[in-house]
């Protein structure tokens, strides 16, 4: 049964925002800084938008699978018409792809946003995800057969991580030599306030990265093997876990053989493991150019809740740094000298990825910490409006305004739970 849960004023601004983002089978992040199709960002937007308009939610993961390539990825931007206020733009990453896009993938929250969206309505949505389904399972095939070489997932670019300028990444990051890169404009930072932005010498070497794999014609197994940057990413390997249970189950109820999807998850569970770093006690991101961990915590460390991954000592850990914070958890650890509270992915709290946490506390069982991470992200957007990204210490508002994915998950989760608003 669905609840009608009386709409409040920023119900109504969520919505706008969506629908102001629309270009037409597509939403972008948010006008000026990203002005084209983003993957993970996608997902979420129909996510958000089954909330009113279920249709409206399919056509937004069809137009992002229309742009997959013949061996499964789905590119992490889909450059479905030129805009010249964003670098770098199509002709930066060369792909020669129709439509244009970028040459690296992003986190592949699909299948779980699918499911979310079937369940809305599950007659309406039957045909829909039968004709999308077969797309997703040769994504992730993309992911197990090109990217899980020593088990769990490994990245080829920060910007494939979703989480951008993470100190997960400096380590490897610092193997990357950007000093060749010749000249370029940035456009972000004339969109937004640089200091809330990754610097120039980390930039430097985002573009030496995406020459790279250009100078092979994009060829995922070169980048793989000889690129400037390799590393295990605990966020996806455990975002592409749960995503593989909710395809298999998905596909279980469109009457598929799912045995192969589900060997992919318990492949990935079972090298889960690989990634706990008993130095920092926690799910960590390992270099592969060295073998070393990053000893760094982040975030996405805690994704293993999602995943169904857990130890003895994840909860005590997130307690631990979400308490050194106010609003939300931080994107990267308050302790570490790393830690910038309005730099992107340094500490800052992204609603987002709160809203992802708390699917997987919530399944857990972890009903306290998911209305606590709840809470706190709904007072951000209360207070301040849908930006991309808050300081988790005073809340300051950071980032692009009217954001997306801020938006869908205001209505799927942050303003939906509210036991305080009831249900009509
Ligand atoms: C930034 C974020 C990434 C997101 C994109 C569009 O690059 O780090 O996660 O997908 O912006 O919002």
């Amino acid at each position: 049964m669905t609840t009608h849960r009386i709409s409040s004023a920023l119900d109504d601004q969520a919505r706008a925002i969506l629908q102001g983002n629309d270009r037409g089978g597509y939403t972008i992040p948010t006008d000026g800084l990203y002005p084209y199709q983003w993957n993970w960002d996608s997902a979420f937007a129909a996510w958000g938008f089954s909330t009113f308009d279920l249709d409206r939610a399919w056509t937004e993961l069809e137009t992002l699978f229309s742009a997959q390539w013949d061996d499964g990825m789905v590119p992490h931007i889909i450059f479905h018409k030129q805009d010249p206020g964003y670098f770098p733009g199509p002709e930066v990453w060369g792909t020669n792809k129709t439509p244009a896009t970028s040459g690296i993938s992003q986190p592949p929250v699909a299948a779980t946003m699918a499911r979310l969206i079937l369940q809305a309505d599950p007659e309406a949505g039957r045909e829909r995800i039968a004709a999308l389904w077969p797309k997703i399972v040769a994504w992730h095939r993309w992911w197990r057969d090109y990217r899980c070489g020593t088990g769990v997932v490994a990245i080829t670019h920060p910007w494939e991580s979703g989480r951008d300028n993470c100190p997960d990444w400096d380590i490897g990051m610092a193997g990357v030599d950007g000093s060749n890169v010749g000249e370029y404009t940035r456009r972000d930072t004339g969109h937004v306030d640089p200091s809330m932005r990754p610097g120039k010498a980390e930039y430097d070497r985002y573009i030496a990265m995406v020459q790279f794999g250009r100078a092979c014609g994009w060829d995922q197994r070169e980048i793989v093997a000889n690129g400037p940057f390799l590393m295990e990413d605990p966020g996806i390997t455990f975002i592409l876990t749960r995503a593989n249970d909710d395809l298999a189950a998905m596909g279980r109820d469109l009457g598929h053989d799912v045995s192969e999807i589900e060997g992919w998850a318990a492949d990935l569970r079972a090298a889960a493991p690989r990634l706990w770093n008993p130095e920092t006690r926690g799910f960590d991101a390992r270099d592969l150019k060295t073998g070393r961990f990053a000893d760094r915590i982040a975030s996405a460390a805690f994704l293993a809740y999602l995943a169904g991954v857990e130890t003895p000592e994840l909860a005590a850990r997130m307690d631990g740094i979400w308490d050194a914070v106010r609003y939300g958890f931080p994107s990267a650890d308050p302790a570490a000298d790393s830690f910038e509270p309005r730099r992107y992915w340094r500490g800052p709290s992204w609603p987002v990825v709160n809203a992802l946490l708390a699917i997987g506390l919530k399944d857990r069982g972890l009903d306290a910490a998911a209305e606590r991470l709840r809470r706190e992200t709904a007072e951000l957007i209360e207070a301040h409006g849908f930006f991309e990204y808050f300081d988790p210490i005073d809340g300051t508002p950071c980032g692009g305004d009217a954001f997306t994915w801020t938006a869908a998950i205001w209505l799927t989760w942050a303003g939906a739970d509210d036991p305080a608003k009831g249900a009509a």
